[in-house]
């Protein structure tokens, strides 16, 4: 599928879970369900660092990108139990998360930490998957835009352009992650379509045409394909929904045809 220009992508976050043979037999069954194919979606596993190597292995050849779950800002140094955007690359990574609501805000993440982040990434030559998102009481008080211009535009402060492009957006609405509450399309394109006005404000018109924003949040088969039909809408990015290679392979299929 192609939204101006734009590819669709599927990004599994496995969270905390699957060790490195875990991840390989998950990439084994991808590969036989035939869902990764030329032409198809752009598709991406965030495994825990543990097994990186493993998936970066085993996803040889299948066109399916490896991302880190997080990195940290400096290159190296004492730093007990971080990990840096070059080592990631090292491990075969093309891709890492930043900013996910659970680092926010079950780690302390800052703004200020998730910038610097996308600076390390950019520098290391990973494509920067940034996570946005407001809380249930930020909407309830509406706060939402305030919140996504806000992490947006801390997220990517001077950064150019060009390497805006290099990233990729995902707007994950804090109540919808991991409880079963999905952004319904309308609220999920509103949202996005907002944050695509904030690119075209700060980035311009081309950058804004050109780039990826993904939804995450309870995404499951059964309610991908109506958030993919938005037009701001350009993939996913799934968590509990990840952990089965036949349901990925679905979701997967969904935004190969949409
Ligand atoms: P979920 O998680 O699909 O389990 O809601 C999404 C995420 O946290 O990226």
């Amino acid at each position: 599928m192609q939204k101006n220009h734009r590819h669709a992508m599927m990004v599994a976050n496995w969270k905390m879970h699957k060790t490195g043979a875990e991840a390989a037999a998950f990439l084994a069954r991808l590969r036989e369900t035939g869902a990764v194919k030329p032409g198809g979606c752009f598709v991406v596993v965030a495994a825990p660092f543990p097994a990186l190597a493993a998936a970066a292995e085993a996803a040889h050849g299948m066109d399916v990108g490896v991302a880190g779950q997080n990195l940290h800002w400096e290159s190296e140094g004492a730093f007990t139990g971080e990990v840096s955007g070059a080592m990631l690359a090292a491990a075969g990574c093309t891709y890492v998360l930043v900013g996910h609501s659970e680092r926010r805000h079950l780690f302390g993440e800052t703004d200020e930490m998730v910038h610097k982040k996308v600076r390390a990434a950019l520098a290391a030559g990973l494509t920067p998957i940034v996570c946005v998102g407001e809380t249930e009481q930020q909407r309830a008080e509406n706060e939402t835009e305030l919140i996504l211009r806000y992490q947006f535009e801390r997220a990517f402060w001077g950064t150019s352009a060009e390497d805006l492009l290099r990233c990729v957006l995902a707007y994950e609405p804090v109540w919808a992650i991991g409880t079963g509450n999905t952004a319904t399309p309308a609220i999920a394109e509103g949202a996005h379509r907002f944050l695509r006005h904030c690119v075209l404000d700060i980035f311009g018109a081309e950058a804004a045409a050109g780039f990826t924003i993904l939804y995450g949040g309870s995404i499951k088969p059964g309610n991908m394909r109506a958030l993919l039909e938005q037009p701001d809408v350009d993939g996913g990015l799934v968590g509990g929904a990840s952990l089965d290679a036949d349901t990925f392979a679905a979701l997967v299929r969904t935004a190969n045809v949409s």
